[in-house]
């Protein structure tokens, strides 16, 4: 297993590095579609493929050229930088005489056809209503767990702009600078750093993108709009590479609860930045066949990422830093000379060790005690 993934991340870095070196212009024979990254969308006979036959194509020129420049729903657009005006216009002229052959016509176009930004957005967008409403309902746990109920009339006497002060310091620091593990251990520290991090970088550039780059045309390597997804996407890749192998080594690891969902999350990350970087490959390398379905592959992993992510390990990432808010809140209201009772409990950031804290809650305990013992699970 483990030599499996160095290899694919041993294969990814050298192609990256060919990738990188090789530069320019694949000839520009006089069979133009079938060296271009159409064909990839359109079909190895412009008959279709995800995108539609463009064989005998009745659009004018100046209508083709368009389309070409702009971009029209999922197809991006193409700058001159890539395809000059006079390329355009043979292969315009190309595909004119190209034979019209219905048969050819691919199932995939079916698929195609659906595959429209409206739908695909339709389908994000009910995805993250489904996800946003489960991560709630998770939530919304947790808080009875931490109790919450019993902490809030107490925030209230301490003033709640107070508890806003400090849940924004704790967002920032227990949260985006994971305080906790930088005290306790730098390389975890870093680890979490490369996937947090990463993983805003990624989100950043998709609201850049969309907002600076809407046709989706390609750039260059070095434009920043292409290195911040490049390099967030390698952060992450190399953080949930550590994390693979950490999986494997820690012993306390399986904590009989969550083991299922930990790595299926860390999976389909995995598989989600492999296919990603995957894509941009098949793309500069010309492999133009191949692209548009490991793009597939690539959304359909970042859905089920997105669809799974209030059930996975994923939630970690709004729940720890949201309970560790919770834990200072606590702090705060108990220096001010109240104790409450669950501040003896463990500290968030504790998941995965659910017996050492069993244990634990029992010494801490005494044996005198003999109420019931509830052990809460920081996912
Ligand atoms: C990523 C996939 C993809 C690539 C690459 C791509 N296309 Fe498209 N193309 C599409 C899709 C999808 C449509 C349908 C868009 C729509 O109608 O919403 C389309 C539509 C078109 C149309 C309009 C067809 C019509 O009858 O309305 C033309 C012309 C076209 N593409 C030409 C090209 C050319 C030339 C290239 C290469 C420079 C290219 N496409 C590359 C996916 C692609």
């Amino acid at each position: 297993m483990m030599a499996r993934y160095i290899w694919i991340l041993v294969g990814l870095v050298l192609s990256m590095a060919t990738c990188l070196a090789q530069s320019g212009d694949p000839s520009a024979g006089k069979d133009l579609f079938s060296t271009s990254n159409c064909m990839g969308c359109h079909g190895q006979t412009a008959m279709g493929g995800l995108g539609p036959p463009i064989a005998k194509t009745k659009l004018s020129f100046e209508e083709f050229l368009k389309t070409v420049r702009e971009g029209k729903g999922m197809m991006p657009a193409t700058p001159s930088a890539d395809m000059s005006d006079d390329q355009v216009r043979s292969l315009h002229t190309e595909l004119q005489s190209k034979p019209w052959i219905p048969e050819e016509i691919p199932i995939a176009y079916k698929v195609g056809q659906f595959l429209t930004t409206k739908n695909v957005s339709k389908v994000f967008l009910g995805v993250f209503l489904f996800a946003f409403i489960f991560a709630i309902r998770g939530l919304a746990f947790w808080f009875r767990a931490a109790g919450f109920a019993s902490l809030w009339p107490r925030l209230v006497k301490m003033g709640i702009g107070k508890a806003i002060g400090i849940t924004i310091k704790s967002f920032i620091v227990d949260g985006f600078l994971v305080r906790s593990l930088w005290r306790n251990n730098k390389s975890r520290w870093f680890m979490h750093g490369l996937m947090l991090y990463g993983f805003c970088g990624l989100l950043t550039a998709d609201i850049l993108i969309s907002i600076l780059n809407p046709t989706r045309s390609q750039l260059p390597l070095s434009d920043p709009l292409k290195l911040l997804p490049l390099l967030s996407g390698l952060a992450v890749l190399i953080g949930v590479s550590f994390v693979m192998v950490r999986y494997r080594k820690d012993n306390y690891i399986d904590n009989g609860l969550t083991l299922g969902r930990d790595f299926l999350f860390v999976n389909l990350l995995f598989h989600t930045i492999v296919s990603g970087f995957l894509t941009i490959l098949l793309k500069r390398l010309g492999i133009h066949d191949w692209v548009m379905t490991v793009y597939l592959y690539h959304l359909a992993s970042i859905t089920l990422l997105i669809a799974t992510s209030p059930f996975t390990r994923f939630q970690h990432m709004w729940v720890v830093p949201i309970m560790a808010a919770m834990t200072r809140l606590t702090e705060a209201v108990t220096v001010s000379g109240i104790d409450i009772g669950f501040q003896r409990e463990p500290s968030p950031g504790r998941h995965h060790k659910s017996e050492r804290i069993a244990k634990n809650v029992m010494e801490q305990l005494g044996s005198e005690y003999d109420g019931p013992v509830c052990l809460r699970y920081y996912p």
